[in-house]
C-alpha cells in the first residue's frame, strides 16, 4: 500500500489529503501537524475549516485511509510521499522583510524529513514557494542523507477557498515539476499516478520544476491582476458616470478575455495574493528587473487605493466625519463560504473607520468574536499603506463590537457596509433594517450585491461601487 504523509493540516493540507483519501482507497493518507489544537479539532466534529462539503469527505474516510496526528516524525519515516504543506507567509523582519517569502517553517520540515528518514522519498512542494525553492530543499536533504534517495516535486495547488472541494474534484490543471532526470520522470510518473485515479489524463500536466514553482506565483498574479484591473476601472467609472458591471459585462464577452474574476469590489483579500505578488516582486528584484517588479507590485497598490477609497467614500460622503457614529459592517472574512480572514479587505476598512474614531458592530455568519478582534488588534506589516490604515492603538479595539445577526449589527446604526458578498446579505429585510437605522440612512456596498434602486426607494443613500453615483454623494470626492 502507497502511504502519504502530509506535512501542515492548514486549508491546503486538510482539503486535498482528504480528496486524496477518498479518490485512492487503496492509499493511506496521513496528515500531520505541530498544531495540537489543529489535529484535535480535525479529529473531532467541529473541523477547523469550513469549506463547503469537506466535512462529508472527511467523515467519509477518518479512521479509514485518512489519519490526522500529531505525530509527525512517525508518519514522515512511513511515507513514500511526502508533501509538505506549511505556510510561507511574507518575512516581516530582515531581508526582504515585507515581500520575501518567510521559509523558516519549509525549512524546519525539510530539516525533519532528513532526519528521520529511513527509506527513499518523493518530497512534494504543495506550499507556494519562491522559484528555485526545490534547490535549496534539495541540498538540505541530499547534505544530510545517510545515503537516501530524495527526488523532489513541485504540485502547486491551485484550489481557491470557498470552492475547494469543487476545485479538487474537478481541478482545470494538476500541474507536476520535477527533474528531467529518470529518476525525476519516475518521480513525477509516481505522484501523477495518484492523481490519475480521478483527474484525466490531459488535465496533468507536467513540467521542469522552475516553471511548476514559478507558474502558481503567475497564476495568482494574474488573477489578482485582474480584480486590480476592474478596480480601476470603477474608479473611473463612478468619476464619468458609467456602471462597472455593464462595462465588465461588456468586455468579458471578448472569448480571448472571458467574463470571470471580473467583478469591481472593495478590493481582495485572502492568504495568498498579496503575498505571492511580493514575492514575486522581491524575485525580481534580486533577479534585477526593476521594471518587471514595479509592474507586478502596482497591482498591489491599486488593492490598497481600492480600500482606501472604499474608506474615504464612507467618512466623506457622512459629513467627513464618522466619530462617535455606528458603522454596521456585514461580512469580515475575505469572500462568502469561508471563515478565513487572512488579509481580508474588511480588516483595513474597520481599521480606517476606527481609526476616524467610529464605533464598529461586525456581524459575520462564519468568523468568531475572539478571531475578530485578534485581527484588528494584530500589526501588519507597513507597506506603502496609508496612515490611516495603520494598525490602530488598542484602545481603539474596544470601540469593535462582534454580533451574531445582521439585523443586531444594524440596529442604530448610521451606516451600513457590506464587506463580503454572503448570499444571506442579498435577502435580508432591508426596510426593516432601515426602520431601525439613524437618518439619513446609509449603505456603502463593497460587493455590489444589494438592488441599488429598490434600496433607494427604501430611501438609503446607496453607495455601490463603480456605479453612478448617489446624487448625495456626487460632489464628495473619495479619491485619497
Ligand atoms: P495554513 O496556515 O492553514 O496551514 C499550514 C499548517 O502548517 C499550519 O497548521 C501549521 O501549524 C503547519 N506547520 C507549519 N510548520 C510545520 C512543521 N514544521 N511541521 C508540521 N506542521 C507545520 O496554510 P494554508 O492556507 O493551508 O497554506 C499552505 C500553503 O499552501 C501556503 O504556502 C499557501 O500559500 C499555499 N496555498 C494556499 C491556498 C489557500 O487557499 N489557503 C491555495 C493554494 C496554495
Amino acid at each position: 500500500m502507497v502511504k502519504i504523509c502530509c506535512i501542515g493540516a492548514g486549508y491546503v493540507g486538510g482539503a486535498t489529503m482528504a480528496v486524496i483519501a477518498l479518490k485512492c482507497p487503496s492509499i493511506e493518507v496521513a496528515v500531520v501537524d505541530i498544531s495540537v489544537s489543529r489535529i484535535t479539532a480535525w479529529n473531532s466534529d467541529q473541523l477547523p475549516i469550513y469549506e463547503p462539503g469537506l466535512d462529508e469527505v472527511v467523515k467519509q474516510r477518518r479512521g479509514k485511509n485518512l489519519f490526522f496526528s500529531t505525530d509527525v516524525e512517525k508518519h514522515v519515516a512511513e511515507a513514500d510521499i511526502v508533501f509538505v504543506s506549511v505556510n510561507t507567509p511574507t518575512k516581516t523582519q530582515g531581508l526582504g522583510a515585507g515581500k520575501a517569502a518567510d521559509l523558516t517553517y519549509w525549512e524546519s520540515a525539510a530539516r525533519m524529513i532528513a532526519d528521520v528518514s529511513k527509506s527513499d522519498k518523493i518530497v512534494v512542494e504543495k506550499s507556494t514557494v519562491p522559484v528555485k525553492t526545490a534547490e535549496a530543499i534539495e541540498k538540505i536533504l541530499t547534505h544530510n542523507s545517510k545515503g537516501i534517495k530524495y527526488q523532489i516535486l513541485s504540485n502547486p495547488e491551485f484550489l481557491a477557498e470557498g470552492t475547494a472541494m469543487e476545485d479538487l474534484f474537478k481541478p482545470d490543471r494538476v500541474l507536476i515539476g520535477g527533474r528531467e532526470t529518470p529518476d525525476g520522470h519516475r518521480a513525477i510518473k509516481a505522484l501523477k499516478d495518484v492523481y490519475a485515479y480521478w483527474v484525466p489524463e490531459d488535465r496533468i500536466i507536467t513540467t521542469n520544476l522552475w516553471s511548476a514553482e514559478l507558474s502558481k506565483l503567475a497564476a495568482n498574479a494574474f488573477l489578482a491582476q485582474r480584480i486590480s484591473s476592474v478596480n480601476a476601472m470603477s474608479a473611473l467609472c463612478e468619476a464619468t458616470g458609467a456602471d462597472v458591471s455593464q462595462v465588465s459585462h461588456a468586455v468579458g464577452k471578448d472569448t480571448r478575455i472571458g467574463p470571470k474574476f471580473l467583478n469591481a469590489s472593495v478590493g481582495f483579500g485572502g492568504s495568498c495574493f498579496q503575498k505571492d505578488i511580493l514575492n514575486l516582486v522581491y524575485i525580481c528584484q534580486c533577479n534585477g528587473l526593476p521594471e518587471v517588479a514595479d509592474y507586478w507590485k502596482q497591482v498591489i497598490k491599486i488593492n490598497d487605493y481600492q480600500k482606501n477609497r472604499f474608506v474615504n467614500r464612507v467618512v466623506s460622503s457622512m459629513f467627513n466625519t464618522v466619530s462617535g457614529k455606528k458603522i454596521a459592517i456585514l461580512g469580515f472574512a475575505f469572500k462568502k463560504d469561508t471563515g478565513d480572514t487572512r488579509e481580508t479587505p474588511a480588516m483595513d476598512v474597520c481599521k480606517g473607520l476606527l481609526g476616524d474614531k467610529a464605533n464598529v458592530s461586525i456581524y459575520d455568519p462564519q468568523v468568531t468574536e475572539d478571531q475578530i478582534q485578534r485581527d484588528l488588534s494584530m500589526n501588519k506589516f507597513d507597506w506603502h499603506h496609508p496612515v490611516h490604515l495603520r494598525p490602530p492603538s488598542p484602545t481603539s479595539v474596544k470601540q469593535v463590537s462582534v454580533v451574531w445577526d445582521a439585523y443586531e449589527a444594524t440596529k442604530d446604526a448610521h451606516g451600513l457596509c457590506i464587506l463580503t458578498e454572503w448570499d444571506e446579505f442579498k435577502t435580508l429585510d432591508y426596510q426593516r433594517i432601515y426602520n431601525n437605522m439613524q437618518k439619513p440612512a446609509f449603505v456603502f456596498d463593497g460587493r455590489n450585491i444589494v438592488n441599488v434602486e429598490k434600496l433607494r426607494e427604501i430611501g438609503y443613500i446607496v453607495y455601490s461601487i463603480g456605479k453612478p453615483l448617489d446624487p448625495w454623494l456626487k460632489d464628495m470626492p473619495a479619491v485619497a
